[in-house]
C-alpha cells in the first residue's frame, strides 16, 4: 500500500476524510496523515494476542463503496481483512502484516423491519446491542446474545457464526439468517444479494427453495469469501416473563443431572443453561468485587463445587414461576443441588448473569488468556479441564507461576466447553504444552476444535483435527471460486491457504 493507493481509494469514497484513515503521508497535502496510535485498536485484537501493522483503514458508507474498494484491491492484488467490532477471539479480524483493514463501522443503518413477520434487514455494521435496543420497544429481540454485544457487529456475528448464550432456545444463525448481501473480491466487486429485499430475486422470505443455499457459505466464512454488507434475520418475540437462577452442585455429574431434569421439567420456557467451575467463580468475584450469591464457601481441601445458571423466558410469569419453583424444590429434595439463588428483580437478574458473562473479561484482566471453545459430548467435557490441569502440574507450569489458573465454563445446552488457561505472559513453552495436545484430546472425544469462535489465524493449521482431507480440499476450492486472487484474509482459516493456486 502506498500513497497512490491511498489517493485512489479516497477517490472512491463519498466522505474520504472520515472514511479513510492512514499513516501514509500525503505527497501533496490532500489528506491528513494519521498518528500510528489512531490505528492501534484496529491492528490489535481484543485479547492483545494478535498484532498487525496496517497503515490503511477504510470505513465505507455503502455497499457500493465496498464494491469499488474490493474491485480496486482485486486489480492491485491488495490483501484485505474485513473487520466488524473486533471482538473475535481467534485473530481473524486483524491484519497479520499490512493488509488493508476494511471496517463495517460506517455501515450501521436499519434498512427495514416487518413487525408482522419479525424480519429485520440491516447493514452489516449494526452493533448487536443497538439492534436489540431498536427491537425491544416493538416487542421483538435479536435471536442471539453474547457478552460482546456492546461492540460486535451483526456482520461479524454472521461471519463467525457466533453462538452465544441463548442458542439452546433460538438456534444457530444458520437457521435464523434468511438473507445475506455480500461483496465479492472479484474483478467487478460483484454484489451478491441472496434473499434480501430490494436486491433482485426473492427477498427476505422465510422459505426459498430455489437452488444451492449460498448464504449458508457466508455464515462462519470469517471474511474469506466476501465482505458481508447486509443481512435479513428472523427475530423472535420478546418474552414478557424472565427468571434467572444460579445453583451450586457438588460435582460435574450433578451438572448433567440438573440439565436433564431442567429440560424435562421446564420444556419450552428454558432459554439458557450455562455452567462455570469454582475457579471461574473465584476469578469473577475477585475481578468484579461482587459478593458470592451462595451462603457457604467450600471447606479447605473439600471437592470444589460447580455452578449452573438457568434462565427461563415465557409469556406467563405465574406459569413459569410455578414450573421453576417445582423444579428447584425437587432438585433440593433429592439432594442434586446444594445451594442456590433465584433473582427477585431485574437488578438481581443482571447480577446473576454477570457472574457468567464477566468470565472472559475477568480472565483477560488476570493475565494472558489461551482460549479454547470446544464442542463435545457433555459427559466428556470436564475430564478435559482436569486433564489439562494435571498436564500443567506435571510440567511444573503452575508451580513456577507460568500458568495462573485454568478455568472451565460454557454452554452446557449446546455441548460447548470453554477452557481459559490464564498465563502470566504470552509464552511459547505454555503454548506448546497446550497445542496441539488440546486439539488431540478433543478429537479423541469426537469433538470439534471450534464450537463457535471459529478458526481465524489461531486454528487454521489445526482444522484437520475436525475435518477430513476431502472436506478441506472442497473448502479450499470454494474459497478460490469466490476469491480468485486470494486477497481476503490470506493465511487464515484453512491450512496452507496462501499456497493455493491463484487464478487470473
Ligand atoms: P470481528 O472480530 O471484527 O471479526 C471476526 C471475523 O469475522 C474476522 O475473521 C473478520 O474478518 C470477519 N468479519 C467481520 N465482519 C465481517 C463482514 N462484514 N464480512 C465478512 N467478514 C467479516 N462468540 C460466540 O460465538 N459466543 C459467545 O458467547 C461470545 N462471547 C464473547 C464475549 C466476549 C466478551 C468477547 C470479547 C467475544 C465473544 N465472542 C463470542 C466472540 C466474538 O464476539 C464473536 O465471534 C463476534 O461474533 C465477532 O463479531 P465482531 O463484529 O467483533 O467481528
Ligand atoms: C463466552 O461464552 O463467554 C464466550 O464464548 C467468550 C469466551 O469464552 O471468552
Ligand atoms: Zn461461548
Amino acid at each position: 500500500l502506498d500513497a497512490d493507493d491511498v489517493a485512489h481509494l479516497r477517490s472512491l469514497l463519498s466522505t474520504p476524510d472520515s472514511s479513510l484513515v492512514t499513516t501514509i503521508p500525503s505527497p501533496d497535502g490532500s489528506w491528513k496523515e494519521a498518528a500510528p496510535e489512531d490505528l492501534v485498536s484496529y491492528n490489535v485484537d481484543w485479547m492483545d494476542k494478535y498484532h498487525g501493522n496496517s497503515p490503511v483503514l477504510v470505513k465505507p458508507k455503502s455497499t457500493d463503496e465496498v464494491s469499488k474498494v474490493l474491485q480496486y484491491c482485486y486489480q492491485k492484488r491488495i490483501a484485505v481483512v474485513p473487520q466488524g467490532g473486533n471482538t473475535g477471539l481467534v485473530g481473524g479480524g486483524v491484519p497479520i502484516y499490512d493488509e488493508l483493514i476494511l471496517s463495517t463501522e460506517g455501515m450501521n443503518q436499519i434498512r427495514e423491519f416487518d413487525d408482522v413477520s419479525g424480519i429485520l434487514t440491516a447493514d452489516a455494521g449494526g452493533i448487536l446491542e443497538s439492534l436489540s435496543n431498536f427491537l425491544h420497544p416493538k416487542g421483538y429481540m435479536m435471536p442471539l446474545d453474547l457478552g460482546a454485544k456492546g461492540s460486535c457487529h451483526i456482520g461479524g456475528n454472521i461471519s463467525t457464526n457466533a453462538g452465544g448464550l441463548r442458542l439452546l432456545r433460538y438456534g444457530s444463525l444458520h437457521g435464523t439468517v434468511l438473507g445475506i448481501e455480500a461483496v465479492l473480491p472479484d474483478e467487478n466487486g460483484t454484489v451478491l444479494s441472496i434473499n434480501m429485499p430490494g436486491g433482485g430475486g426473492a427477498g427476505a422470505l422465510r422459505k426459498d427453495n430455489t437452488g444451492y443455499d449460498l448464504k449458508q457459505l457466508f455464515i462462519g466464512a470469517e471474511g474469506t469469501l466476501g465482505v458481508v454488507t447486509g443481512v435479513s434475520i428472523m427475530t423472535p418475540r420478546l418474552p414478557s416473563a424472565y427468571n434467572v437462577a444460579v445453583l451450586s452442585v457438588p460435582d460435574f455429574a450433578s451438572v448433567q443431572k440438573v440439565f436433564k431434569e431442567t429440560r424435562g421439567q421446564l420444556g419450552e420456557i428454558l432459554s439458557a443453561f450455562e455452567f462455570f467451575d469454582h475457579e471461574g467463580l473465584e476469578m469473577v468475584l475477585e475481578h468484579t468485587g461482587a459478593q458470592s450469591p451462595f451462603e457457604s464457601a467450600p471447606e479447605e481441601g473439600a471437592e470444589k463445587p460447580f455452578y449452573v445458571l438457568i434462565e427461563t423466558s415465557g409469556s406467563n410469569k405465574d406459569h413459569d414461576d410455578e414450573k421453576l419453583g417445582s423444579l428447584l424444590e425437587s432438585l433440593l429434595e433429592n439432594g442434586t443441588i446444594s445451594d442456590g439463588t433465584l433473582a427477585q428483580d431485574e437488578t438481581q437478574v443482571q447480577s446473576l448473569w454477570s457472574l457468567r458473562e464477566s468470565l472472559p473479561e475477568a480472565a483477560g484482566k488476570l493475565g494472558r488468556v489461551y482460549k479454547y471453545d470446544l464442542s463435545m459430548p457433555v459427559k466428556d467435557m470436564y475430564s478435559l479441564v482436569e486433564e489439562a490441569r494435571e498436564r500443567f502440574a506435571e510440567k511444573g507450569l503452575d508451580k513456577d507461576g507460568s500458568i495462573k489458573t485454568t478455568v472451565g465454563y460454557g454452554h452446557i445446552g449446546d455441548g460447548n466447553l470453554h477452557i481459559n488457561i490464564v498465563a502470566k505472559d504470552w509464552d511459547k513453552k505454555v503454548e506448546q504444552t497446550i497445542e496441539p495436545w488440546i486439539y488431540e484430546a478433543t478429537a479423541k472425544r469426537n469433538g470439534s476444535i471450534s464450537a463457535e469462535h471459529g478458526l481465524g489465524l489461531m486454528k487454521a493449521p489445526y482444522v484437520g483435527y475436525s475435518k477430513t482431507d476431502p472436506a478441506i480440499a472442497v473448502m479450499q476450492q470454494i474459497r478460490r471460486l469466490f476469491d480468485p486472487r486470494g486477497i481476503l484474509s490470506p493465511a487464515k482459516y484453512l491450512p496452507q491457504a496462501s499456497e493455493l493456486p491463484l487464478q487470473g
